[in-house]
Formats: structure tokens, C-alpha cells, sequence
């Protein structure tokens, strides 16, 4: 198997026309008329070419777009890139993210090696330099991955890593681009390994094959514990949703726990949080079968599970100062002869019991045993990621993820996350109307309400397990896989969750320091 293309990232402090690299990426803004310094000199390096460029209309600066010019012996670069930023009011964070994505995209196809980005410079003070930093390196992560591990084929050749400097006239703007690069670095590599994860096919990735990934970080680490429950253990905890749900495949369910404590004083009086993740490693429907049409993207149903699995990882690297425990529970949802079935009752973790009306509603089944385990931790904060309705992807489309939960406070921190992160949500209900419609007559619950508010529905059932506790949903059906490629990024499972749980964790973290 061929190993993802690696990203090696640094700063350097190098005059900008001097700097000799294969590919210099400059951002523009597509309403700022005239150049500023940096780009001025370079135009006028170049012989007026940028100029030439833009009045020709072959590059207007629109968020998306790019265009090459290629150097001479006045500048140091063999290439420079011209990387849109759209209209300057409406910049923000992930602006230069998503430029920066652009760039990484465009060297990777372009087969450039080394690249020296000076995408901060056009966004002047607006964001401190740390914060564009590790946007940045998030972004180089982002837009150079490609899945290839199982194409032997090697026609055009690839590169084995993509080397990205982030450069500056300055020493002290090198120095804070660094602070943030270091971390950005931490969780684009950890986004990266959920979408190589994520892309795997069920027949390279079942639930103990997650258990081991899920050690060998654990292994890699200190601070990191790692316990896995077999379906004996399960069984005699009384996980009746995931023995459910795994119960018609060969490929027997998991229930994995990962702890993250911080060391010293730091994180003490913080509360702990409990991160849940939805690991179907595949979702046919199981006796409530699927059409055939798409079934292949179900591959992609243990998107939360793994995105919980790296963030511990990137807040393990990070050494945040908070505690945090990662619960995944681990199934593959199949039809089979020892198949749960439509009409069953389960009696769930929690001692709650659920009347199955559908099969296919397993990411609930399996959840509300983990969002119970993690109450029962005595977890203060939990937050759970799931693929879990087509009802959310119907709702949102494939930009942002659903929110929903039962704390306020909690509810705009994920926002701002959001808005940092670039990974977007959007609040949607989950409350007393939504919770009516899952009582069953025969059972405490069920596990599918009526024809209507399939997302809030989900939640709602979610919200009975979390015994009280702080707690919000994130439904990332629509959000977790990419259908086609674009300008930022290839097609294939999109990474979803990782860069916003962690700037969540960072941003707790910082507040106690
Ligand atoms: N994994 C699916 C949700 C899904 C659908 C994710 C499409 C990504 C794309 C989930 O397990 C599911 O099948 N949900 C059902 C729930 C229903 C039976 C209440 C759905 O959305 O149809
Ligand atoms: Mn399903
Ligand atoms: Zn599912």
C-alpha cells in the first residue's frame, strides 16, 4: 500500500523576492484595485505580468481561483502562484485556509515540491499571525491529500511529500506564524488520517481494526489510555444497542474508550469532556436493507467514530490542558441470519428499552449505549459526531453540519468553533416535540419517530441517554463525504470534525489558563 503524501511544514524568514523556492503563492483580494507592496514589486519584477494577467481578465481574485506566472532571474521564485481571496469584507479565517488549500492542490497537481507560502501578507493585521498560521498549515493538509493507497498504478508519478514554507520579510511575523504553524500541523495531520481512515472500504476496516488503531495512538502516547470491550464484555455491561446492531455481521461490534488526562495543575477544575463518535464501519441497512443506489458511500458511516479517535490524538500531541475521553462504539450494521430485526426490544446500557421499528437506524442504537457510558463517567460535557440522518443531509446540504443539544452555552461554543475552524454548523431543534414522537407503547422508546424532522427526531432520542448532562450533536450525514472534487480538496471522505472538536478543546483549554 502506498503511503498518503506527507506534508513537512516550517517557517522562514527570507526577503520575498529573493526567496528561492519552486512555487510562490501571493493571495489577492478580487475588490482591492492596485497592488499592494508585496505584490506591486513582484509586478514589477515580473515586467508587469501580474498586471497584464488582470487586465486581460484571466484572474479577477475570486475565492477559488488561481493563476500561475512563471519567474525570471529578478525573482528568486521559479513559479508564483496568484491565489483568490474574494471580496476583503467578507474574509475570514478560513479564507486563508481555503487559499492556502488552493495552493497545496495546485503544487500537488502540478508535481512542485516546495512551496513558500506568503498567503498572510494581503490579510494585513485582520488575524493575529498565529491564528493565520495554523490556519494555513491546516489548509496545506487539506488541500494536498489525495486517496491512494490501493492504486499500484503509478503512470505520472506522485510526490512523497510536499514541502510548504510559510515565509516573511520579518523575524517577529516568522516567529508568530510558527506558534500557530506547530499546531495547525498537529490537526491537519490528524484531519488527513481521519479521511485515509475514513476512505478505507469495509473490507479493509472493521471494528477491531479501529480497536487497534485506536491502541496503537494510545501505545504512541503518554497521556493517552485505551480500553476496548468484546462482545463478552459488552454483553456483561449490558450494551444491548451494540450487540444489536452488531450482531448480523461476521465482524464482531467493539466498544472503545480512549482517556486523555491532562498532567499537573492545569486541568484541574475543568470539566471533563466525553467525546462520542459514530463508528458504523459499514451501514447496508442491515434487515431494513438500503437501495443499492450510493450503498458504497455507507463505507463512510464511521466518519464521527474516527474523527473522536484523532482529535484525542491531536490533543494528546498538543498537551492540552483539559480532560477528555473519546467513546467509540464500533459495529458493522449486515443482514444476515443473527441480524437484530424490525419489532425487536433492546435493553440499551442505560436500562432504557428501545423498540426497533428500523434497522437502518442504527447509529442511535449504538450511541445511546456510549452517550450513557460517558454519563456514567461521570462525563460533565458531552458532545456526540454521527452520521447519523439522511433527514440532516435533506435539511443542510452539504455544507455544514447539524447542531443540536440542551445547553446554550455549550451550543455557541461549537459555533465559534465552527467559525474558526471553517467546518460549519448550523442549529437545529431537538427539544420536547421532537422527544414525544420516539415513545413507543410496548417499549421506552423507539428508534424512528414519524415521516417528518428525521434530523431533530434523531437527536432528540440521542438527548434521552445523556442523563442529564451538558450535551450537543453534531449530524454530519451531509458533511463527511466530499462527492466531487474542488478547488480546495479530492473527492472521498472529507475529514469532517477533527479541526472543530479540537478548536472547541483549545479554546476550553484557554479559557482556564
Ligand atoms: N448512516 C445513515 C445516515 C446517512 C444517510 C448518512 C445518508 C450519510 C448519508 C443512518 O444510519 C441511517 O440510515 N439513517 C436513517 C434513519 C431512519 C431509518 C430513521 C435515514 O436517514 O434514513
Ligand atoms: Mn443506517
Ligand atoms: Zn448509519
Amino acid at each position: 500500500m502506498k503511503e498518503i503524501i506527507d506534508v513537512e511544514l516550517k517557517t522562514r524568514r527570507v526577503d520575498f523576492n529573493e526567496c528561492k523556492t519552486d512555487l510562490l503563492a501571493v493571495g489577492m483580494f478580487s475588490d482591492v484595485k492596485g497592488f499592494d507592496k508585496l505584490n506591486g514589486e513582484l509586478n514589477r519584477r515580473l515586467g508587469g505580468s501580474v498586471e497584464q494577467l488582470i487586465k486581460l481578465g484571466d484572474f479577477k481574485g475570486k475565492e477559488g481561483t488561481s493563476a500561475v506566472i512563471y519567474g525570471n532571474d529578478r525573482i528568486g521564485a521559479k513559479r508564483v502562484l496568484l491565489v483568490g481571496l474574494g471580496e476583503r469584507g467578507k474574509a475570514r479565517l478560513d479564507t486563508v485556509r481555503k487559499a492556502a488549500a488552493n495552493a497545496a492542490k495546485k503544487s500537488v497537481e502540478m508535481k512542485v515540491e516546495t512551496i513558500s507560502l506568503a498567503l498572510h501578507r494581503a490579510f494585513g493585521g485582520r488575524f493575529d499571525l498565529s491564528a493565520m498560521g495554523r490556519a494555513i498549515a491546516e489548509g496545506t493538509y487539506f488541500g494536498s491529500y489525495r486517496y491512494d493507497e490501493f492504486v499500484t498504478g503509478d503512470e505520472n508519478g506522485r510526490l512523497d511529500t510536499l514541502v510548504v514554507e510559510l515565509i516573511d520579510s520579518d523575524l517577529a511575523k516568522t516567529r508568530e506564524l510558527n506558534k500557530g504553524l506547530l499546531s495547525g500541523a498537529i490537526i491537519g495531520k490528524a484531519q488527513s488520517y481521519v479521511r485515509t481512515l475514513s476512505n478505507r472500504p469495509a473490507n479493509v476496516i472493521n471494528p477491531e481494526m479501529l480497536a487497534s488503531e485506536a491502541r496503537k495512538i494510545a501505545r504512541n502516547s503518554g497521556r493517552l489510555s485505551c480500553t476496548v470491550f468484546d462482545e463478552k464484555q459488552m454483553s456483561a455491561k449490558g450494551m444491548g444497542g451494540v450487540l444489536a446492531v452488531g450482531s448480523g455481521s461476521a465482524n464482531k461490534p467493539r466498544f472503545i474508550v480512549l482517556k486523555y488526562s491532562a498532567s499537573g495543575k492545569a486541568a484541574r477544575g475543568l470539566p471533563a469532556v466525553g467525546l462520542v463518535g459514530k463508528a458504523i464501519t459499514f451501514d447496508s441497512g442491515g434487515i431494513s436493507i438500503k437501495r443499492a443506489s450510493k450503498m458504497d458511500q455507507m463505507k463512510l458511516d464511521k466518519t464521527g467514530g474516527i474523527a473522536v479517535l484523532a482529535t484525542l490524538k491531536a490533543v494528546a500531541e498538543l498537551k492540552l490542558p483539559v480532560n477528555v475521553y473519546g467513546i467509540i462504539p464500533a459495529a458493522e450494521n449486515m443482514p444476515s441470519g443473527t441480524s437484530y430485526r424490525p419489532g425487536d426490544i433492546v435493553t440499551t446500557f442505560s436500562g432504557k428499552t428501545v423498540e426497533v421499528l428500523s434497522t437502518d437506524a442504527e447509529g442511535r442504537m449504538i450511541l445511546c449505549d456510549a452517550l450513557a457510558y460517558a454519563a456514567k463517567q461521570n462525563c460533565d460535557i458531552i458532545i456526540d459526531i454521527a452520521t447519523l440522518t439522511g433527514a440532516c443531509m435533506v435539511a443542510l446540504g452539504r455544507y455544514m453540519a447539524g447542531l443540536m443539544g440542551n445547553d446554550e452555552k455549550l451550543i455557541r461554543q461549537l459555533q465559534s468553533a465552527a467559525d474558526e475552524s471553517g467546518e460549519k454548523v448550523w442549529l437545529m431543534p431537538s427539544g420536547d416535540e421532537y422527544a414525544e414522537e420516539m415513545k413507543s407503547k410496548i417499549a421506552d422508546l423507539k428508534n424512528v419517530g414519524s415521516e417528518w424532522g428525521g434530523a431533530c427526531t434523531g437527536a432528540a432520542f440521542l438527548g434521552k441517554f445523556v442523563g442529564g448532562k451538558r450535551w450537543a450533536h453534531l449530524d454530519i450525514a451531509g458533511v463527511d463525504i466530499l462527492e466531487k472534487a474542488t478547488e480546495y480538496t479530492t473527492e472521498g471522505s472529507s475529514g469532517f470534525g477533527v479541526r472543530l472538536l479540537t478548536s472547541y478543546l483549545i479554546n476550553l483549554a484557554g479559557k482556564k489558563k
